[in-house]
C-alpha cells in the first residue's frame, strides 16, 4: 500500500535512549540492543507496540529486565508486536542474529572488502534491530562493539569514543561510542575491521579542537590527503558562509568500495563510497578531484542541515538534501570558479532533472506518495530541491536569505522538520509572502517559459511579455502559476546593459524580475535603443525559456553579455537550434547545414583571453546527443541525433580551421600537475579542443590524440585523450583502451574508468563487447560501481547503441535488472530509471522499449523498488 503525506501521525511511542552491543562476527553478529521507550502522550495507542524489522531473526525480547514468553509478542521478520506495554517508560531489551555476509542489498549491516559496515538511510536500521525507523523518533546512541582483535582491529560508531580494550582471556576487543546529539536511526552507523587511516585536526571558530582522520584500505592512505584538504576547507566554509560550527570531539570519514549511493552523513561517523574519497593523479581526474571536494562538503554540511536538523518524515527529503546540495554547490562555487560551477551544475540538471520531470517518473520536490522510499533519492529532490533553495535567496536577496536561514536554525535545532516549518523561518525573519513560492515544492513538471519582446523607437519603450505554463504529470493535471525569479538585463548597442527609467507589469527589483502570473507584459519606459533581452541570467529559476530572437542577436549575446552564464547560454542555443534542424535533416534524407553564426560565436570564445579556459571548454563543448534527444522530446531517431551531431562538429572544426590546432599547441606543456580549478580548467580546454580536431578527422590530429594519451602525465589528459580515441571509429580505439586495462588492472577505480569507456563506443559490436565484460576478472555483479560502469554508462549514456532499433540493448538491461534485483534491489531499480524518456522514442523503438519493460512487470518476486519504477514507467 503506498504512503501518502496526508496520513502522517506522530508516532505512539517514541524512544529517548538506545544502547547497542553488537558482538560481530562473519555470519552470525549477535546484537543486544536495549531501549529506553515511552508512550508518546496523546498518540499512545495504548499497550500495543510496534517495531519494524526487514528480514530481522529475533533471538530474545525482555521488558525491563523480564524475559517474554512467547505469547507475549508476535514476531515476524518484518514486524515484532509487543501487547501490554507499561503506559510510562519501560526497557525494552532485544536480541537478533544477523549474517552481515549473506547481505548482498547493502543496507542494513553488511561486508565491504573483509570489513563491517552499515547504510541505514532510509530504512536500513530495521535490517539490524526492530525499531521505530522513521526519522520522527530521536534517540541518544551508546555503541559498544566487541570482535575478534586481528579481524577488526578498528571498531568505530557515531559520537564521540568512550572506553576500550582487550577482553581478558580471548582473542577479542571492545569500544564503546557515546553520540550525546539526539538523532533518528538512519543516522546510525558503525563500521569495523582492519583499515588503514590518515589524521589531522581543526580548531573550530570557538577554538574546540576536533580531531579528523579519513579510514580507508591498507595502501591507499596516499590517496586521503585531498579529501581530508577538502574536509578542512568546508568545516571553515561553513563557519563563515552560514556561522555553522562543529559539534563533536572527532570527525571521520570511512571508504568504503561497495556502497549504493554517494555517501552517507551518519552522525560523526561519515560513510563514503570510495571513489568520493580517494584521490591522486595519476589515478583520479579533475572532475573526480572535484566530485571528491562537493561530496566531501555535502555530507559534512549534512551535520546541520539534516543531523541538527533532521527531517520529520521521508516526503521531507528534500528539506535536507536540496538544502545541503544547494550548500555543497555554493561551497565549491566558492573554492573554484563561480560561472563554471553553475553551467556544469546546470547542464547536470538539464541531463538528469529535466527528464525525470518530463517523463512518467515525475514528481513534486517534496512528494505527496510513495511505494519504496528509496527509490525518492532523485535528480528531482536532490538537484531541482537545491534550485528552489536557489531561487528563495534570489527573491530574498543575500541578507534576507542568510536572516532567514539563521532563524531556521535557531528555532528548529534539535528538531524533525517540514519544509513548511522552513519556508515559515523565512517568511517571519523577512516578512517575505512565500505562498505562492510554495508551490515549487508541491508542483512537479519544469515550467515553460515563452517570452517575446517588442521595441517600440519612437516611445522608447521595450514591451517584454512572458508567459509561463506547468506541464500535467502523473496525478496532476491542472497546475497553477509559480513565482518565478527572472534575473535579466537589456543588452544595448554597446554590448553595456541599457537603463530603463520606469517598469511596469511585473515587480521588478534590482535585475530580478518576478513573474507571478501565467502571463505579464513588462513595459520598460526610458529605453534609448533597441535592447538585446539577456533572461534568466545565472539560470534564476528551473524552467525552459522558448524566446523569439534572432541568430544575430545570439551572436551578439554570445560576444557582449556581462552574464557569462548567458553568454555560454547562447552559444548553446544556436548550436541546439542547428542540432534540432540538422537532426531532421539527416531523418529526411538531406545533408545537414551549419549556420555560420554558431562558428563565429564559438571562434569568439574561443579566442576570448580574458575568459577563463574553463569556460572556453564547456562553451565549445555543445549539446550533448541526450540533449538534443530532450530538446525534440518526441518521436526522436537517435541515429539520426547523432549524424547530425557528427557532422556539425566537423563542420566545426573544419570552421575553426588551424585555431584549433594553435591552440592546441600552445596550452600544451603545463608543467607539474596540481588539481586546482586553474590548471584544471587549461587542460579541459585542452582536451576539449583535441576532441574537436578529431572530429575533423585528420590524420595529423588522430597521431596527436594518440601522442596525447601516450605521454599524458596524469589521469585527465591520459582519459582525456583515450576518451576521444574511444568515441572515435578508429582501429586505434582498441589497443589504446587495452592499454590502459593493463595498465591499471589492479585499480579497480580506475578500470571502472575503462568499463564506462567500452561501454560508451557507439559501435554496433559494443553490446556484445558488454555481455563478454560481463565475464571479465574486473566486474563484479556485486560491486555496484562496477555495475553503474558497465551497464549503467551503456544504458544512460550510449545513445545509439542502448537504443538499438532492433530492441537488443533494451532486452540486454531487462534481462540484466531482473538478474541484479535478486541481490540489489535497489541498484536494480537505479539502472531501470534509464528507461524514463521511453514514450520519447519513435514508433519502432518505444514498442521494443515497452516490450522489455512489459517483460520486468510481469516477473514474479520483484523487490518493491523494481516493482515501483517498473510499474510507474509504464503507467
Ligand atoms: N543522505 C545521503 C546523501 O545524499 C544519501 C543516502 C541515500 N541512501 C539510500 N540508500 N537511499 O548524502
Ligand atoms: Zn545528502
Amino acid at each position: 500500500a503506498p504512503i501518502r503525506l496526508r496520513d502522517y501521525r506522530a508516532p505512539a511511542f517514541t524512544i529517548d535512549t538506545v544502547l547497542l552491543d553488537f558482538k560481530l562476527d562473519p555470519v552470525a553478529t549477535h546484537l543486544t540492543a536495549t531501549l529506553s521507550i515511552r508512550p508518546n502522550s496523546a498518540e499512545a495507542v495504548l499497550g500495543r507496540l510496534e517495531l519494524v524489522g526487514d528480514e530481522t531473526v529475533l533471538k530474545s525480547v525482555s521488558l525491563d529486565g523480564a524475559l517474554l514468553a512467547p505469547g507475549r509478542y508476535h514476531a515476524t521478520p518484518s514486524l515484532l508486536v509487543i501487547e501490554d506495554v507499561p503506559d510510562t517508560v519501560f526497557t525494552l531489551t532485544i536480541e537478533t542474529i544477523i549474517d552481515p555476509s549473506a547481505n548482498t542489498k547493502l543496507m542494513g549491516l553488511y561486508r565491504t572488502s573483509g570489513n563491517y559496515c552499515t547504510q541505514c538511510e532510509a530504512e536500513g536500521f530495521r535490517r539490524i534491530t526492530y525499531f521505530l525507523d522513521r526519522p520522527d523518533v530521536l534517540a541518544v546512541y551508546t555503541t559498544r562493539i566487541e570482535a575478534r582483535k586481528s579481524e577488526a582491529p578498528i571498531l568505530l560508531a557515531n559520537g564521540n569514543p568512550g572506553e576500550s580494550g582487550d577482553i581478558p582471556g580471548t582473542d577479542r576487543h571492545f569500544a564503546v561510542w557515546h553520540d550525546p546529539f539526539p538523532k533518528p536511526s538512519y543516522l546510525f552507523a558503525m563500521v569495523a575491521g582492519d583499515l588503514g587511516v590518515i589524521t589531522d585536526s581543526f580548531t573550530t571558530m570557538s577554538g574546540r579542537e576536533v580531531e579528523l582522520r579519513i579510514y580507508c584500505e591498507h595502501g591507499k592512505e596516499g590517496r586521503c590527503t585531498y579529501a581530508m584538504d577538502a574536509l578542512k576547507r568546508s568545516m571553515r566554509w561553513d563557519e563563515t558562509a552560514f556561522g555553522r560550527e562543529y559539534d563533536l570531539d572527532i570527525f571521520i570519514i570511512v571508504a568504503v568500495s561497495d556502497f549504493n549511493m554517494g555517501a552517507m552523513e551518519n552522525k560523526g561517523l561519515n560513510v563514503f563510497n570510495d571513489k568520493y574519497v580517494l584521490a591522486d593523479p595519476d589515478t583520479a581526474t579533475d572532475a573526480d578531484y572535484a566530485n571528491v571536494e562537493g561530496v566531501i562538503a555535502h555530507e559534512y554540511f549534512h551535520n546541520w542541515t539534516g543531523n541538527r536538523i533532521t527531517c520529520r518524515d521521508w516526503f521531507q527529503l528534500c528539506l535536507k538534501e536540496g538544502l545541503t546540495v544547494f550548500r555543497d554547490q555554493e561551497f565549491s562555487s566558492d573554492m573554484r570558479s563561480r560561472p563554471v560551477k553553475r553551467i556544469a551544475d546546470v547542464r547536470t540538471l538539464q541531463a538528469r532533472q529535466f527528464p525525470e520531470d518530463g517523463g512518467p517518473l515525475a514528481h513534486p520536490v517534496r512528494p505527496e506518495i510513495y511505494h519504496e522510499i528509496s527509490n525518492f533519492y532523485t535528480p528531482t529532490v536532490y538537484e531541482k530541491g537545491a534550485e528552489v533553495v536557489r531561487m528563495l535567496k534570489t527573491i530574498l536577496g543575500p541578507d534576507g536569505f542568510r536572516a532567514g536561514m539563521d532563524l531556521y536554525f535557531d528555532r528548529h535545532d534539535g528538531d524533525a522538520a517540514t519544509i513548511e516549518d522552513f519556508l515559515a523561518a523565512f517568511a517571519d525573519a523577512t516578512g517575505a509572502d512565500l505562498e505562492q513560492f510554495a508551490l515549487w515544492y508541491a508542483q512537479a513538471g519544469t515550467p515553460q517559459i515563452v517570452a517575446k519582446g517588442q521595441y517600440d523607437a519612437n516611445a522608447r519603450v521595450y514591451k517584454l511579455t512572458l508567459a509561463q505554463s506547468v506541464p500535467s504529470t502523473p496525478g496532476q493535471l491542472v497546475k497553477k502559476p509559480m513565482h518565478t525569479p527572472i534575473r535579466f538585463g537589456l543588452i544595448g548597442p554597446n554590448g553595456a546593459d541599457i537603463a530603463f527609467d520606469e517598469v511596469s507589469g511585473a515587480r521588478v527589483e534590482g535585475d530580478v524580475l518576478h513573474l507571478t502570473e501565467a502571463s505579464q507584459t513588462v513595459v520598460f519606459g526610458g529605453v534609448g535603443a533597441r535592447p538585446v533581452p539577456s533572461l534568466l541570467r545565472g539560470f534564476s529559476a528551473p524552467v525552459r525559456l522558448a524566446i523569439d530572437i534572432s541568430a544575430e542577436d545570439l551572436l551578439f549575446q554570445a560576444r557582449t553579455d556581462s552574464d557569462p552564464f548567458n553568454r555560454w547560454q547562447a552559444v548553446q542555443t544556436l548550436a541546439m537550434r542547428n542540432l534540432v534542424t540538422g537532426s531532421g535533416d539527416v531523418a529526411a534524407g538531406r545533408s545537414p547545414t551549419v549556420e555560420p553564426a554558431l562558428v563565429a560565436a564559438l571562434e569568439g570564445i574561443l579566442s576570448d583571453e580574458t575568459l577563463e579556459p574553463a569556460f572556453r571548454a564547456q562553451t565549445l563543448q555543445m549539446p550533448s546527443e541526450a540533449d538534443v534527444a530532450r530538446e525534440i522530446g518526441h518521436d526522436v531517431d537517435p541515429d539520426a541525433i547523432a549524424a547530425a551531431r557528427k557532422r556539425l562538429r566537423l563542420a566545426v572544426c573544419e570552421g575553426l580551421g588551424n585555431t584549433l590546432f594553435v591552440r592546441y599547441g600552445l596550452l600544451s606543456g603545463g608543467g607539474q600537475f596540481t588539481p586546482d580549478a586553474r590548471s584544471a580548467g587549461r587542460r579541459a580546454l585542452r582536451n576539449t579542443l583535441l576532441d574537436l580536431m578529431v572530429a575533423g578527422g585528420s590524420r595529423a590530429a588522430i597521431t596527436a590524440a594518440l601522442d596525447h594519451f601516450e605521454t599524458a602525465d596524469n589521469m585527465t589528459d591520459r582519459l582525456g585523450a583515450l576518451s576521444t580515441l574511444a568515441h572515435a571509429a578508429l582501429p586505434e580505439r582498441q589497443r589504446a583502451l587495452d592499454a590502459f586495462h593493463d595498465r591499471y588492472r589492479d585499480d579497480p577505480l580506475v578500470l571502472d574508468k575503462w568499463l564506462t569507456l567500452e561501454a560508451s563506443v557507439p559501435a554496433d559490436e559494443t553490446l556484445d563487447r558488454i555481455k563478454l565484460l560481463l565475464h571479465h576478472p574486473s566486474f563484479a555483479i556485486g560491486n555496484p560501481n562496477r555495475v553503474r560502469a558497465l551497464v549503467g554508462s551503456f544504458a544512460g549514456a550510449n545513445q545509439t547503441q542502448f537504443n538499438r532499433p532492433d530492441g537488443a540493448g533494451y532486452d540486454f538491461l531487462a534481462d540484466f535488472v531482473l538478474d541484479l534485483d535478486r541481490r540489489n534491489p535497489q541498484t536494480a531499480a537505479r539502472l531501470l530509471v534509464s528507461f524514463r524518456s521511453w514514450r520519447a522514442l519513435e514508433a519502432g523503438r518505444r514498442a521494443r522499449a515497452e516490450n522489455a519493460l512489459k517483460r520486468i512487470a510481469a516477473r514474479d518476486g520483484l523487490s518493491p523498488d523494481t516493482l515501483d519504477i517498473v510499474t510507474r514507467t509504464l503507467a
